[in-house]
Protein backbone atom coordinates (compact mmCIF):
# COMPACT_ATOMS: atom_id res chain seq x y z
CA UNK A 1 0.00 0.00 0.00
CA UNK A 2 3.12 2.52 0.89
CA UNK A 3 4.55 1.68 -2.01
CA UNK A 4 1.21 2.36 -4.21
CA UNK A 5 0.94 5.12 -2.24
CA UNK A 6 4.56 6.35 -3.01
CA UNK A 7 4.16 5.47 -6.70
CA UNK A 8 1.00 7.71 -7.17
CA UNK A 9 2.97 10.77 -5.34
CA UNK A 10 5.61 10.19 -8.10
CA UNK A 11 3.16 9.92 -11.01
CA UNK A 12 1.55 13.42 -9.68
CA UNK A 13 4.79 15.26 -9.05
CA UNK A 14 5.78 14.07 -12.33
CA UNK A 15 2.44 15.57 -14.03
CA UNK A 16 3.00 18.82 -12.46
CA UNK A 17 6.30 18.86 -13.02
CA UNK A 18 5.55 18.05 -16.77
CA UNK A 19 2.71 20.54 -16.77
CA UNK A 20 4.87 23.55 -15.37
CA UNK A 21 7.34 22.76 -17.62
CA UNK A 22 6.51 22.49 -20.90
CA UNK A 23 5.95 25.55 -23.54
CA UNK A 24 1.77 26.22 -24.72
CA UNK A 25 2.35 24.46 -28.09
CA UNK A 26 -1.43 25.02 -28.81
CA UNK A 27 -2.27 26.80 -32.40
CA UNK A 28 -3.85 30.26 -31.92
CA UNK A 29 -4.81 32.70 -34.68
CA UNK A 30 -3.06 35.92 -35.54
CA UNK A 31 -2.06 38.15 -38.36
CA UNK A 32 1.23 38.52 -40.35
CA UNK A 33 2.65 41.41 -42.22
CA UNK A 34 6.75 41.69 -43.63
CA UNK A 35 9.11 44.83 -43.36
CA UNK A 36 11.93 44.90 -44.77
CA UNK A 37 13.29 44.02 -48.19
CA UNK A 38 14.55 40.08 -49.05
CA UNK A 39 18.31 40.64 -47.46
CA UNK A 40 16.47 41.79 -44.26
CA UNK A 41 18.76 44.49 -43.93
CA UNK A 42 16.32 46.17 -41.65
CA UNK A 43 15.56 43.33 -40.05
CA UNK A 44 18.72 43.27 -37.93
CA UNK A 45 19.72 44.74 -34.34
CA UNK A 46 15.90 45.24 -32.99
CA UNK A 47 14.22 45.76 -29.53
CA UNK A 48 15.53 42.22 -28.40
CA UNK A 49 18.96 43.55 -28.02
CA UNK A 50 20.31 40.94 -30.69
CA UNK A 51 22.75 42.51 -33.26
CA UNK A 52 23.98 41.23 -36.42
CA UNK A 53 21.50 38.82 -36.93
CA UNK A 54 23.43 36.50 -39.22
CA UNK A 55 26.51 36.54 -36.94
CA UNK A 56 24.52 35.38 -34.53
CA UNK A 57 22.54 32.80 -35.81
CA UNK A 58 18.90 33.75 -36.79
CA UNK A 59 19.29 34.67 -39.86
CA UNK A 60 16.59 35.94 -41.91
CA UNK A 61 14.30 33.35 -39.67
CA UNK A 62 13.29 36.59 -37.51
CA UNK A 63 9.98 38.48 -36.52
CA UNK A 64 9.00 42.10 -35.15
CA UNK A 65 6.11 41.02 -32.00
CA UNK A 66 3.38 42.53 -31.88
CA UNK A 67 3.04 44.04 -27.79
CA UNK A 68 0.48 41.05 -27.07
CA UNK A 69 3.03 38.59 -28.46
CA UNK A 70 6.17 40.58 -27.50
CA UNK A 71 5.46 40.58 -23.75
CA UNK A 72 7.81 43.34 -22.97
CA UNK A 73 10.62 41.24 -23.98
CA UNK A 74 10.23 38.55 -22.23
CA UNK A 75 9.56 36.19 -25.55
CA UNK A 76 12.68 37.67 -27.19
CA UNK A 77 14.42 34.47 -28.11
CA UNK A 78 10.88 32.07 -28.48
CA UNK A 79 10.30 29.93 -31.65
CA UNK A 80 6.94 30.41 -33.24
CA UNK A 81 5.83 27.65 -36.24
CA UNK A 82 3.46 29.70 -38.34
CA UNK A 83 0.92 29.03 -41.23
CA UNK A 84 -0.96 30.80 -43.49
CA UNK A 85 -5.02 30.49 -43.48
CA UNK A 86 -8.23 31.30 -44.59
CA UNK A 87 -7.10 33.39 -47.11
CA UNK A 88 -7.54 31.56 -51.05
CA UNK A 89 -6.41 34.80 -52.68
CA UNK A 90 -3.53 35.18 -50.88
CA UNK A 91 -2.02 32.23 -49.01
CA UNK A 92 0.62 30.02 -51.57
CA UNK A 93 -1.56 26.75 -51.66
CA UNK A 94 0.41 24.02 -49.33
CA UNK A 95 2.99 26.38 -48.69
CA UNK A 96 3.67 24.53 -45.30
CA UNK A 97 4.81 26.38 -42.02
CA UNK A 98 7.66 28.81 -41.80
CA UNK A 99 10.08 28.63 -38.15
CA UNK A 100 10.96 32.46 -37.28
CA UNK A 101 12.81 33.56 -33.70
CA UNK A 102 11.45 36.44 -32.31
CA UNK A 103 14.15 39.10 -32.06
CA UNK A 104 12.35 42.69 -32.35
CA UNK A 105 8.94 44.35 -31.30
CA UNK A 106 6.33 45.86 -33.39
CA UNK A 107 5.29 48.50 -31.80
CA UNK A 108 1.72 50.22 -31.53
CA UNK A 109 0.80 53.73 -33.16
CA UNK A 110 -2.18 54.93 -31.54
CA UNK A 111 -2.05 57.92 -34.20
CA UNK A 112 -3.26 55.13 -36.90
CA UNK A 113 -6.89 54.82 -37.23
CA UNK A 114 -6.23 51.80 -40.62
CA UNK A 115 -3.98 48.76 -40.48
CA UNK A 116 -2.86 49.10 -36.85
CA UNK A 117 -2.04 45.45 -36.65
CA UNK A 118 0.46 45.35 -34.33
CA UNK A 119 -1.85 47.39 -31.55
CA UNK A 120 -2.95 45.64 -28.27
CA UNK A 121 -4.90 43.36 -27.86
CA UNK A 122 -3.43 42.01 -31.55
CA UNK A 123 -1.44 38.84 -31.83
CA UNK A 124 1.30 39.80 -34.65
CA UNK A 125 3.73 38.85 -36.70
CA UNK A 126 5.94 41.72 -38.27
CA UNK A 127 7.62 38.60 -40.68
CA UNK A 128 11.17 39.21 -42.76
CA UNK A 129 9.89 39.36 -45.98
CA UNK A 130 11.70 35.92 -47.32
CA UNK A 131 9.48 34.34 -44.30
CA UNK A 132 6.53 35.71 -45.46
CA UNK A 133 6.37 35.17 -49.12
CA UNK A 134 7.17 31.77 -48.30
CA UNK A 135 3.58 32.08 -47.10
CA UNK A 136 1.70 34.51 -49.53
CA UNK A 137 2.78 36.74 -52.51
CA UNK A 138 3.99 40.13 -50.97
CA UNK A 139 1.29 42.02 -52.50
CA UNK A 140 -0.99 40.27 -50.24
CA UNK A 141 0.28 43.18 -47.24
CA UNK A 142 -1.29 41.02 -44.40
CA UNK A 143 -2.53 37.65 -43.99
CA UNK A 144 -4.22 35.80 -41.39
CA UNK A 145 -1.72 33.22 -39.92
CA UNK A 146 -2.14 30.58 -37.27
CA UNK A 147 0.57 29.93 -35.08
CA UNK A 148 2.20 28.26 -32.05
CA UNK A 149 5.12 27.86 -29.77
CA UNK A 150 7.66 25.06 -30.65
CA UNK A 151 11.27 24.52 -29.20
CA UNK A 152 14.22 26.36 -30.83
CA UNK A 153 16.73 24.50 -32.95
CA UNK A 154 20.40 26.23 -32.47
CA UNK A 155 23.88 24.90 -33.21
CA UNK A 156 27.10 25.53 -31.00
CA UNK A 157 26.89 26.92 -27.41
CA UNK A 158 24.78 29.46 -25.46
CA UNK A 159 26.18 33.30 -26.25
CA UNK A 160 27.04 35.87 -23.86
CA UNK A 161 27.70 38.91 -25.20
CA UNK A 162 29.57 41.07 -22.12
CA UNK A 163 28.92 45.19 -22.12
CA UNK A 164 29.19 47.85 -19.89
CA UNK A 165 31.29 49.52 -17.77
CA UNK A 166 33.50 49.15 -14.21
CA UNK A 167 30.10 49.78 -12.44
CA UNK A 168 28.18 48.06 -14.43
CA UNK A 169 27.77 45.21 -16.73
CA UNK A 170 25.37 44.40 -19.31
CA UNK A 171 25.05 40.46 -20.97
CA UNK A 172 23.25 40.05 -24.17
CA UNK A 173 22.26 36.10 -23.77
CA UNK A 174 21.48 34.81 -27.63
CA UNK A 175 21.69 31.06 -29.64
CA UNK A 176 19.34 29.87 -26.61
CA UNK A 177 18.14 26.87 -28.21
CA UNK A 178 14.90 24.71 -26.34
CA UNK A 179 11.88 27.23 -25.64
CA UNK A 180 14.62 29.81 -26.32
CA UNK A 181 12.71 32.88 -24.22
CA UNK A 182 15.07 33.18 -20.85
CA UNK A 183 13.10 34.69 -18.30
CA UNK A 184 16.55 34.40 -15.26
CA UNK A 185 19.89 34.97 -15.54
CA UNK A 186 22.47 34.91 -12.36
CA UNK A 187 26.10 35.77 -12.52
CA UNK A 188 28.94 34.82 -10.52
CA UNK A 189 32.30 36.14 -10.79
CA UNK A 190 35.09 33.76 -9.45
CA UNK A 191 35.71 35.79 -5.97
CA UNK A 192 32.24 36.08 -5.49
CA UNK A 193 28.75 34.53 -4.76
CA UNK A 194 26.07 34.09 -7.08
CA UNK A 195 23.96 37.20 -8.21
CA UNK A 196 20.77 37.83 -9.96
CA UNK A 197 20.67 39.75 -13.08
CA UNK A 198 17.67 42.09 -14.39
CA UNK A 199 16.14 42.13 -17.40
CA UNK A 200 17.37 45.30 -18.53
CA UNK A 201 15.74 45.45 -22.14
CA UNK A 202 14.89 42.56 -24.56
CA UNK A 203 17.39 39.80 -23.71
CA UNK A 204 20.19 42.08 -22.54
CA UNK A 205 20.72 41.17 -18.86
CA UNK A 206 22.12 43.85 -16.09
CA UNK A 207 24.37 43.70 -12.81
CA UNK A 208 25.31 47.23 -11.09
CA UNK A 209 28.52 44.92 -9.79
CA UNK A 210 31.97 45.58 -10.45
CA UNK A 211 33.24 41.84 -11.54
CA UNK A 212 36.53 42.55 -14.03
CA UNK A 213 39.17 40.81 -13.34
CA UNK A 214 36.85 37.71 -12.54
CA UNK A 215 36.05 34.71 -14.44
CA UNK A 216 32.78 34.30 -15.15
CA UNK A 217 29.76 31.39 -14.37
CA UNK A 218 26.20 32.10 -15.79
CA UNK A 219 22.98 30.23 -14.34
CA UNK A 220 20.53 30.67 -17.62
CA UNK A 221 16.72 29.47 -17.37
CA UNK A 222 14.66 29.29 -20.12
CA UNK A 223 10.23 29.70 -19.71
CA UNK A 224 10.18 26.24 -19.35
CA UNK A 225 12.04 26.39 -16.52
CA UNK A 226 15.48 24.50 -17.35
CA UNK A 227 18.17 25.76 -16.16
CA UNK A 228 21.49 25.41 -17.84
CA UNK A 229 25.18 26.41 -15.55
CA UNK A 230 27.76 27.88 -17.69
CA UNK A 231 31.03 27.62 -15.29
CA UNK A 232 33.75 30.07 -15.97
CA UNK A 233 32.51 30.78 -19.30
CA UNK A 234 34.86 34.44 -19.40
CA UNK A 235 37.97 33.66 -18.37
CA UNK A 236 39.63 36.66 -16.12
CA UNK A 237 40.99 38.69 -18.46
CA UNK A 238 37.43 39.05 -20.39
CA UNK A 239 37.34 42.42 -22.07
CA UNK A 240 33.91 44.45 -22.16
CA UNK A 241 32.79 44.17 -25.87
CA UNK A 242 33.70 40.12 -25.84
CA UNK A 243 31.41 37.91 -26.76
CA UNK A 244 31.77 34.17 -25.07
CA UNK A 245 30.43 30.43 -26.16
CA UNK A 246 29.33 28.04 -23.62
CA UNK A 247 31.29 25.57 -24.33
CA UNK A 248 28.79 24.46 -27.69
CA UNK A 249 26.31 23.31 -24.48
CA UNK A 250 23.08 24.47 -25.92
CA UNK A 251 19.69 23.71 -24.59
CA UNK A 252 17.53 20.29 -25.34
CA UNK A 253 15.19 20.36 -28.50
CA UNK A 254 13.86 17.48 -29.93
CA UNK A 255 13.64 19.90 -33.46
CA UNK A 256 15.47 19.20 -36.58
CA UNK A 257 18.13 22.03 -37.59
CA UNK A 258 17.25 22.42 -40.97
CA UNK A 259 16.57 26.06 -40.94
CA UNK A 260 20.26 27.30 -40.65
CA UNK A 261 21.33 30.31 -42.87
CA UNK A 262 24.77 31.13 -43.72
CA UNK A 263 26.62 33.87 -43.12
CA UNK A 264 25.83 36.58 -45.78
CA UNK A 265 26.85 40.35 -46.19
CA UNK A 266 24.39 42.85 -44.89
CA UNK A 267 23.72 46.06 -44.18
CA UNK A 268 22.55 46.96 -40.20
CA UNK A 269 20.03 50.22 -41.03
CA UNK A 270 16.92 51.02 -39.46
CA UNK A 271 16.41 49.75 -35.54
CA UNK A 272 12.82 49.55 -33.57
CA UNK A 273 14.52 50.92 -30.18
CA UNK A 274 13.00 50.73 -27.06
CA UNK A 275 12.32 54.50 -25.34
CA UNK A 276 15.60 55.44 -24.63
CA UNK A 277 14.48 57.82 -21.51
CA UNK A 278 12.73 54.86 -19.87
CA UNK A 279 15.82 52.47 -20.29
CA UNK A 280 18.56 55.60 -18.79
CA UNK A 281 16.30 55.82 -15.06
CA UNK A 282 16.33 51.83 -15.01
CA UNK A 283 20.08 52.17 -15.35
CA UNK A 284 20.46 55.53 -13.22
CA UNK A 285 18.61 53.56 -10.04
CA UNK A 286 20.63 50.05 -10.44
CA UNK A 287 24.23 52.11 -10.50
CA UNK A 288 25.40 52.44 -7.02
CA UNK A 289 26.67 55.92 -6.39
CA UNK A 290 28.46 57.64 -7.25
CA UNK A 291 27.96 56.91 -10.69
CA UNK A 292 31.23 59.45 -12.47
CA UNK A 293 28.83 59.37 -15.51
CA UNK A 294 24.97 58.07 -16.44
CA UNK A 295 24.29 55.53 -19.41
CA UNK A 296 21.63 55.51 -21.43
CA UNK A 297 20.35 53.43 -24.52
CA UNK A 298 20.60 55.03 -28.20
CA UNK A 299 19.56 52.55 -30.48
CA UNK A 300 20.86 49.04 -28.47
CA UNK A 301 24.24 51.56 -28.41
CA UNK A 302 25.36 52.70 -25.11
CA UNK A 303 25.99 56.01 -24.56
CA UNK A 304 27.63 57.76 -21.98
CA UNK A 305 25.54 61.18 -20.58
CA UNK A 306 27.65 63.19 -18.35
C1 LIG B 1 5.52 46.14 -19.33
O1 LIG B 1 6.26 47.02 -18.51
C2 LIG B 1 5.52 48.15 -18.07
C3 LIG B 1 6.44 49.10 -17.35
O2 LIG B 1 7.56 48.45 -16.79
C4 LIG B 1 4.34 47.68 -17.23
O3 LIG B 1 3.57 48.77 -16.81
C5 LIG B 1 3.47 46.73 -18.06
O4 LIG B 1 2.44 46.20 -17.27
C6 LIG B 1 4.30 45.60 -18.63
N1 LIG B 1 3.49 44.84 -19.55
C7 LIG B 1 3.47 43.53 -19.59
C8 LIG B 1 2.60 42.91 -20.62
O5 LIG B 1 4.14 42.84 -18.82
C1 LIG C 1 1.87 56.38 -36.89
O1 LIG C 1 0.85 56.59 -37.81
C2 LIG C 1 0.79 57.89 -38.32
C3 LIG C 1 -0.47 58.02 -39.17
O2 LIG C 1 -0.49 57.04 -40.18
C4 LIG C 1 2.07 58.19 -39.09
O3 LIG C 1 2.03 59.52 -39.59
C5 LIG C 1 3.26 58.00 -38.17
O4 LIG C 1 4.47 58.15 -38.89
C6 LIG C 1 3.23 56.65 -37.51
N1 LIG C 1 4.26 56.57 -36.49
C7 LIG C 1 5.23 55.67 -36.53
C8 LIG C 1 6.20 55.72 -35.41
O5 LIG C 1 5.34 54.82 -37.40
Amino acid sequence: MARFKNFFMFMVLHLLMTMALAIDTAWYDARATFYGDMKGGDTMQGACGYGDLFKQGYGLETAALSTALFNNGSTCGACFEIMCVNDPQWCIPNAGTIKITATNFCPPNFTKTTDVWCNPPQKHFDLSMPMFVKLANYKAGVIPVRYRRVLCSKQGGVKFEIKGNRYWTLVTVYNVGGAGDVTDVKIKGSNSVWQQMNRNWGQNWQIGSALAGQSLSFQVTTSDGKMVQFDNVAPVNWRFGQTFDGFGIHFQSSMSSSHRTSSLELAASRTTSFPSSMKCKEIHARIHQPPPKSICFLNQNPIHVN
